[in-house]
């Protein structure tokens, strides 16, 4: 069972009957581009042997039931557009138009798109704040349990576990609060693919939330946007999932995706709990000789796959940047730290020597270029308030009149922008909230810090477009 990969298999079945191409896409199975790597090749359309991915009975199927093998699901799907579209499709799938549900206030750009564009109204829950890293880390039961008590009447809960730190939730104890409520609990697990028992963390859906998605692409061998999502849904709610994952994804899947999400399973399924050691130890000795370094710290909070940078003096974006001119490229950079996520894989003495050499270089030269910047540190969005809801709710922000204002002066104003720093595509401030001092003053930092913003058409003139006064009620 371990061994098989059926959409590899059917895949080269098909390729190796070397047939003609009269069909899409258009490089006609790579023909016209035979310069370029072969993976045209194996770039296929919805043909005879190869499945259709939206109602599938044959190889895609079979696949699916091993990945729902896998995570004891009692069902899986796979995602062709990111977990993006399965936070789309897993909302969709509890709640109907105008319905309130409770939602991580530092959760991915996807699910408040979501939210906005299925109609929803959404109570949300402030994540703990740790003053000692100033990072923003995860909701805890006290704060979902004073929602469910001040805004009664939602019908679901959707969390992001783990952040992008690698710092997972109380999943265990927020299941238990939201199946007391009978409330569906959707998981955003972007980051967790390779949870399970073999890298010794547990998944969300283990634990029992209802559904939950993974990017298997981003810590698995799988194509960028390849990702899955593994459920407990009733009969109804499936119905509507696989109505909206039909409605949210393409309708010309991609082979190459589907293929390295059958692999990024057959991969995992490989890992063994010794051998996932192995590579915890190697990971943590690396650790151990970035510590040694003056300056350097260096830290894991629950996946230790995902090691957490900074170097005393400079801001987490110096550090990228430095590490990035000596080749090593991380993730991204918040506040003082850099997310490196690093390969799972053995790190032998020779790379490990290797990297700190990079390393080394890479804080002489960040210390040669002189005066470190002004230190970054992450606001917390919502200051103290830990459950809130939207100063005017999502469908009613067109009907308003806009003024335009200065950030400082926007203060108190209800925002018609949302500002996302990307990476990590968590918001900073939502269309329909009213703009607080804290989200002010992380807007400015963020912008201090020269970090990519999406959203806020205006905000590099330093203003904001809010809801003209008077037309709040
Ligand atoms: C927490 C979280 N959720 C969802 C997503 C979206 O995932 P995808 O890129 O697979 O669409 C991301 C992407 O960065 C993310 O960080």
């Amino acid at each position: 069972m371990k061994n098989q990969m059926p959409i590899i298999e059917a895949l080269k079945r098909h390729v190796n009957r070397k047939a003609t191409s009269w069909h899409v896409p258009g490089h006609k199975n790579g023909e016209i581009v035979a310069d370029l790597p072969d993976f045209f090749r194996w770039d296929k359309t919805e043909l005879a042997g190869l499945d259709d991915f939206h109602h599938p009975t044959e190889a895609i199927l079979e696949a699916k039931g091993l990945l729902r093998e896998v995570y004891d699901s009692e069902d899986s799907h796979f995602l062709v557009n990111g977990s993006t579209s399965g936070n789309w499709a897993m909302l969709a799938a509890v709640t109907r138009r105008g319905d309130c549900v409770y939602v991580q206030r530092n959760s991915h750009k996807s699910i408040f798109n979501a939210l906005e564009w299925l109609g929803l109204n959404p109570i949300f829950l402030s994540p703990e704040y740790d003053e000692a890293t100033q990072i923003a880390g995860h909701v805890s039961r006290e704060t979902l349990q004073e929602a469910l008590s001040l805004y009664p009447g939602g019908v679901a809960v959707f969390l992001t576990s783990p952040s992008y730190y690698g710092e997972t939730a109380a999943i265990e104890e927020l299941v238990a609060l939201t199946r007391h409520y009978e409330l569906p609990l959707l998981v955003d697990e972007a980051h967790g693919a390779h949870f399970g028992e073999a890298f010794g963390i547990r998944s969300a859906f283990e634990y029992g939330a209802t559904a939950v998605v993974q990017s298997a692409h981003k810590t698995l061998p799988a194509l960028t946007m390849g990702a899955w999502i593994h459920e407990r849904l009733t009969d109804t709610q499936r119905r509507r999932l696989k109505h909206a994952l039909q409605s949210f994804q393409t309708s010309s899947p991609s082979y190459l995706i589907m293929a390295s999400l059958d692999y990024a399973r057959y991969h995992r399924e490989q890992w063994t709990v010794d051998e996932m050691r192995a590579i915890e130890t190697s990971h943590r000795l690396f650790r151990n000789e970035l510590n040694e370094l003056e300056g350097m710290r260096a830290i894991v909070f629950d996946d230790w796959s995902r090691l957490i940078l900074s170097y005393e003096g400079y801001s987490g974006e110096q550090l990228l940047n430095a590490l990035a001119n000596e080749k090593l490229d991380a993730e991204f950079a918040l506040g003082s730290f850099v997310v490196c996520i690093l390969p799972l894989y053995v790190v032998t003495k020779r790379v490990r020597k290797q990297w700190m050499k990079q390393v080394n270089d890479a804080v002489v030269k960040l210390k040669l270029k002189g005066i470190p910047s002004k230190r970054y540190i992450e606001q917390p969005i919502m200051g103290k308030i830990k459950v809130s809801s939207l100063a005017c709710p999502l469908n009613q922000l067109e009907e308003k009149g806009h003024i335009i204002l200065p950030l400082r002066e926007a203060i108190g104003q209800v925002s018609l922008e949302t500002v996302i720093p990307y990476p990590p595509g968590i918001p900073v401030l939502l269309r329909g909230e009213r703009v607080t001092t804290e989200h002010v003053v992380s807007i400015e930092h963020h912008i201090a810090a020269s970090v990519h913003l999406q959203g806020g058409e205006s905000l590099q003139e330093g203003t904001l477009r809010v809801i003209e006064e008077g037309f709040v009620e």
